[in-house]
């Protein structure tokens, strides 16, 4: 037995509920699919004609917008009335770390969630699914249990909680939803998971949805991500050996993942793992583990934070030193500012931080994205803003440029960070010409042809790259 789904409400429109939502309603047309969001803005950019103006950048996404909003996908503000019509109601809100209080630093913020249980609990009717889309501390379908219940004062309605992750990632979120390795579903009540798996059902092989209890799927999420950075704080603390030894990270992780044990994914050095979640999901980890007494297990992931940490601080200090220990009024090109290539997400980009250490040396930075824009890099580098350049006249200055050839003109040096597809077939005879001698390249992502380059004339330091130690 299953209920029927035909309407579905998706609080949070941000970079899951957007693409999950877009996904399922392509899939599903018969199911209408309401996505509120308090963040009015947000929401009217979801709505805008030209499709390269919608909040989220995701290749491919435009096209799912163009085919089904307005038949059977909605963005509204109207959380109340969206969430009173929905039979199955998914929460894709934030859950960033706590800035202060108890838990600072490490703990979920879940001020959202509880909100937005409140919410449900005020206005749904009949009997409603609650699915938790966004990353959770487990146990926490338990606080939202007894919010939804607790409120329900005339026992007129009735609730049923499920845990559904999200595994996608961006700049791949469209094939990573399509195509999924699995979707993991956790809850107690069968009736509630099946109609869940209905959904799916309709694009996922059947042997690719996996069922677990509450608290399996909850924490299965945030392990999945701490197992991820961890092989990549792993990758990147072997790339410093590279360089110091004369070996070659790329070949050695041609050698790793040739192993079936270890596969070949996620196997790149880079200037450290960036992004909304990682980071956010290993401190509660940390902090769960700490909460039960586990202080060997916290130990142990703080690690993989500290490592990350210390790959974009050792990639600042290294500009520094082969610059002479000197970045006065340097004139330095930044070749990408996302935290990975085919987003226009900066959240926790190793760009923010490295950017930082060279404008407090001094240096004068010329940044270019293809995606992000120059009013998301001035809240990302904050005081730096040139309006407040003369709060410590030592500080260096940064613009804004609108194509990757502009920021070569009389730069010292370049610094590759994010590994966007056109930087892999940059004209290095042509930008050569333009930067001051000596110039320099810091790929932190290993993308450039070394060959060119060096021919150019050009001094380069490519991450993990023990190759080129003189
Ligand atoms: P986001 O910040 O892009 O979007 C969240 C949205 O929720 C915001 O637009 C916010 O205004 C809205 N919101 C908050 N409270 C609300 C309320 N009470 N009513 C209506 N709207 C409300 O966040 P995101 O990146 O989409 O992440 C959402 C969750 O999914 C997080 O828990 C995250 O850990 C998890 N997750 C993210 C990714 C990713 O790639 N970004 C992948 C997997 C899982
Ligand atoms: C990550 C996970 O891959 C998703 O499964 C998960 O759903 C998501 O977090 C989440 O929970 O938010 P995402 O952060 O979008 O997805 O991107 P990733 O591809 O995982 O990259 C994260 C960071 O690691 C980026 O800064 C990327 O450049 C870096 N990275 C990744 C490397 O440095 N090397 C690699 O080999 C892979």
């Amino acid at each position: 037995m299953s209920l029927k789904i035909k309407n579905i409400c998706c609080i949070g429109a941000g970079y899951v509920g957007g693409p999950t939502m877009a996904v399922i309603a392509r899939n599903c047309p018969k199911i209408q699919i309401n996505i509120v969001d308090i963040n009015e803005k947000k929401i009217k950019e979801w709505g805008n004609k030209d499709l390269n103006k919608l909040p989220v950048y995701e290749p491919g996404l435009d096209e799912y917008i163009k085919e089904c909003r307005g038949n059977n996908l909605h963005f509204s503000s109207d959380v109340e009335k969206y969430i009173s019509t929905a039979d199955m109601i998914f929460l894709s809100v934030n859950t960033p770390t706590k800035t202060q209080g108890i838990g600072a630093g490490q703990a979920s913020n879940l001020k959202w969630i509880e909100a937005s249980a409140r919410q449900i609990s005020k206005y749904a009717t009949g009997h409603t699914i609650v699915v938790e889309k966004s990353t959770l501390p487990v146990k926490t379908a338990l606080t939202i249990k007894e919010i939804l219940n607790g409120s329900n004062i005339d026992n007129d309605k009735t609730f049923q909680i499920l845990s559904n992750p999200e595994f996608l990632s961006e700049g791949s979120a469209i094939n990573d939803l399509e195509k999924p390795d699995r979707v993991l579903i956790g809850g107690e009540n069968k009736e509630a998971i099946d109609s869940l798996i209905n959904i799916y059902a309709n694009w996922v092989p059947r042997e690719r949805i996996l069922t677990t209890d509450l608290w399996s799927s909850e924490l299965s999420k945030l392990i999945a991500n701490a197992f991820l950075a961890q092989r990549i704080s792993s990758i990147n603390s072997i790339s410093a050996l590279c360089e110091k030894t004369g070996a070659d990270i790329k070949q050695v992780s041609l050698a790793l993942g040739t192993d079936s044990r270890i596969g070949p994914k996620f196997l790149n050095a880079g200037p450290g793992f960036g992004g909304s979640c990682f980071k956010k999901d290993i401190s509660n980890l940390i902090y769960i583990c700490d909460h039960y007494g586990l202080y060997e297990v916290s130990k142990y992931w703080q690690k993989v934070i500290d490592i990350n940490f210390w790959q974009s601080e050792r990639i600042s200090n290294l500009v520094v030193n082969k610059l002479f220990g000197n970045l006065s009024n340097k004139k330095i090109s930044i070749l990408g500012f996302a935290f990975k290539a085919n987003t226009n997400d900066t959240r926790e980009s190793p760009a923010i931080k490295i950017c930082r250490n060279l404008l407090e040396e001094g240096a004068n930075l010329k940044i270019y994205d293809p995606k992000v824009s120059k009013s998301q890099i001035d809240k990302d580098l904050g005081e730096f803003l040139p309006s407040n350049k003369n709060i410590n006249s030592e500080y260096g200055n940064w613009i804004y440029c609108d194509l990757a050839e502009k920021t070569f003109e009389e730069a010292d040096a370049t610094l590759i960070l994010t590994e966007w597809e056109e930087f892999k077939f940059l004209n290095w005879y042509d930008l050569a010409l333009k930067m001051r001698r000596p110039s320099w390249v810091f790929d932190t992502r290993s993308i450039i042809n070394l060959d060119l380059a060096k021919k150019a004339g050009l001094k380069i330091w490519s991450i993990g790259n023990g190759t080129l130690i003189k």
